[in-house]
C-alpha cells in the first residue's frame, strides 16, 4: 500500500478495461490511480457497499446544453447558468469528460447564444464539475458554416468536428416524413413553413455542400482535430468518410454502411437512447443489432445524458458476447481513444482518477459519487 495515497475505496466491484474485480479496492493520489487490488482494502478505506466503481464516462456527442439554454421554444436562459446546470446534470449521470456539441452552420432561426464563451467563462471561474471540450457539429451545406467554423476552430479545447448533412430526403432523414415530425415537435413549424425550409435546404446543398466539405475537412486536418462522419447510410457516404480520414462514424443508419465503416477501421458510435428504447427515434437501425454483429464501438448519450450509463449497463443483457467490462469500454476507453485522450478512460495505474461509484436498483443505475482527477465533484 502506497503511503502517499489520499483516497481509498474498498468493498467495490471494480470495472477494469478487460475484466471485473468482483470484490476489490482502489487507491488514488495526486489526481491519478495509484493502486488497486482484490479482496479487503487497506484499513480505514471508504466502504462502497458493494457498488460498482468504474472509470468516469466520456461523452463525445451531446447537444443537451441546448435544452438548458432554451428550456422552452424561444425562451432563453442565462448562458453561464445554463452551462453550470447542464454540467451538474452530466456529473450526476457519471460523465467526467464531455465534448459539448455546438452547432456550426446554424439555421437562420437558431440563436448562437454565446455558449462557447459561456463554457470558457464557467471553466475559468472554476464552476465546472466535469472536464469540458468542444465538438463542432458542422452542417456542411449551410452557407454560414465556414464563417462559424472559423470563429471556433482555433480554440485549444476543440476535440472533434463532425461532418453533418441533414438535407431532407437523405441520411438520418431519408424518410422525409420523419423529418417533418422532428421539426414540428422541435419548433412548432407548420407544413407550409416546412415546405419552404426544405426547399431552401435542398438548394443550399446543391450550391455549397461540395466546396464547404472540402474546406472543413482541410481545416480540421490542418488543426489536427479528429473528424467524425454522421448518419452514414449509403456506400457512397462510407467512401467519402474513408476519403476524408474520419476517426469516428456517428449514428450510421444502415447495417451495410456500418459493416463497410468497420471494415475500414472507423470506430462506430451509436446513441445510448437507441439501446435503452430498443430502436432509433428516426426509424433507422437499432444499436443493439449492430452490437450483435460486433459493430458497436462507442455509445453516446445524444439527447438524454442519463442514457449513457443505463445503455452501457444494459448491453450485456442484449448481447451475450459483450461482458460488463466490454460494455463499459464503449463509454470510457473507446471514446477516449477516438479523440486522443490517452490519460483517461480506464482504471489503470497512472491514469487520471476520473472515477464513479454506481449503485443499481430497479434496473436503474444511480451515481453515488464522482471524482474528477481525484477530487470529489458530485
Ligand atoms: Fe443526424
Amino acid at each position: 500500500m502506497n503511503a502517499k495515497s489520499e483516497t481509498t475505496i474498498g468493498n467495490a466491484r471494480i470495472v477494469l478495461a478487460d475484466r471485473v474485480i468482483e470484490r476489490g479496492w482502489i487507491a488514488f493520489s495526486d489526481g491519478h490511480v495509484a493502486e488497486f487490488g482484490e479482496g479487503d482494502g487497506p484499513a480505514g478505506c471508504e466502504d462502497a457497499g458493494g457498488d460498482l466503481v468504474m472509470p468516469g464516462l466520456i461523452e463525445l456527442h451531446t447537444d443537451h446544453l441546448e435544452a438548458h439554454y432554451e428550456p422552452r421554444p424561444k425562451v432563453f436562459w442565462n448562458p453561464i447558468a445554463a452551462v453550470v446546470s447542464y454540467d451538474g446534470q452530466l456529473a450526476t449521470c457519471g460523465i467526467t469528460t464531455v465534448l459539448d456539441s455546438l452547432r456550426v452552420g446554424r439555421d437562420d432561426d437558431v440563436r448562437d447564444g454565446g455558449l462557447a464563451e459561456a463554457i470558457t467563462s464557467a471553466r475559468d471561474a472554476g464552476m465546472m464539475r466535469v472536464d469540458h471540450f468542444l465538438h463542432l457539429r458542422c452542417e456542411i451545406p449551410m452557407p454560414n458554416v465556414l464563417d462559424e467554423m472559423q470563429e471556433l476552430i482555433g480554440r485549444p479545447d476543440v476535440r472533434l468536428m463532425s461532418l453533418m448533412d441533414h438535407t431532407p430526403g437523405q441520411r438520418q432523414f431519408r424518410d422525409e416524413a420523419k423529418l417533418r415530425i422532428y421539426y414540428r415537435g422541435k419548433g412548432g413549424k407548420t407544413d407550409a413553413e416546412l415546405d419552404v425550409m426544405f426547399e431552401r435546404r435542398t438548394a443550399y446543398q446543391k450550391a455549397y455542400a461540395e466546396t464547404n466539405l472540402r474546406e472543413v475537412v482541410a481545416q480540421a486536418h490542418a488543426h489536427k482535430i479528429p473528424l467524425a462522419s454522421h448518419d452514414d447510410t449509403t456506400g457512397e457516404n462510407v467512401t467519402d468518410a474513408i476519403r476524408d480520414r474520419v476517426s469516428v462514424a456517428e449514428f450510421p443508419t444502415t447495417m451495410e454502411a456500418a459493416h463497410a465503416l468497420h471494415q475500414a477501421g472507423i470506430g462506430i458510435l451509436m446513441g445510448a437512447p437507441n439501446v435503452v428504447r430498443g430502436g432509433s427515434h428516426s426509424g433507422n437501425i437499432a444499436a443493439v443489432d449492430l452490437a450483435r454483429e460486433g459493430l458497436l464501438d462507442i455509445l453516446s448519450s445524444d439527447y438524454v445524458p442519463s442514457s449513457l450509463l443505463m445503455g452501457a449497463l444494459q448491453l450485456p443483457r442484449h448481447v451475450p458476447a459483450i461482458d460488463l467490462a466490454a460494455a463499459v469500454r464503449t463509454v470510457t476507453k473507446a471514446p477516449a481513444e477516438a479523440v486522443g485522450l490517452h490519460d483517461r478512460g480506464e482504471i489503470a495505474v497512472g491514469k487520471r482518477a476520473d472515477l464513479i461509484r454506481v449503485h443499481v436498483a430497479h434496473d436503474v443505475p444511480v451515481v453515488r459519487a464522482v471524482w474528477r482527477k481525484g477530487q470529489r465533484v458530485a
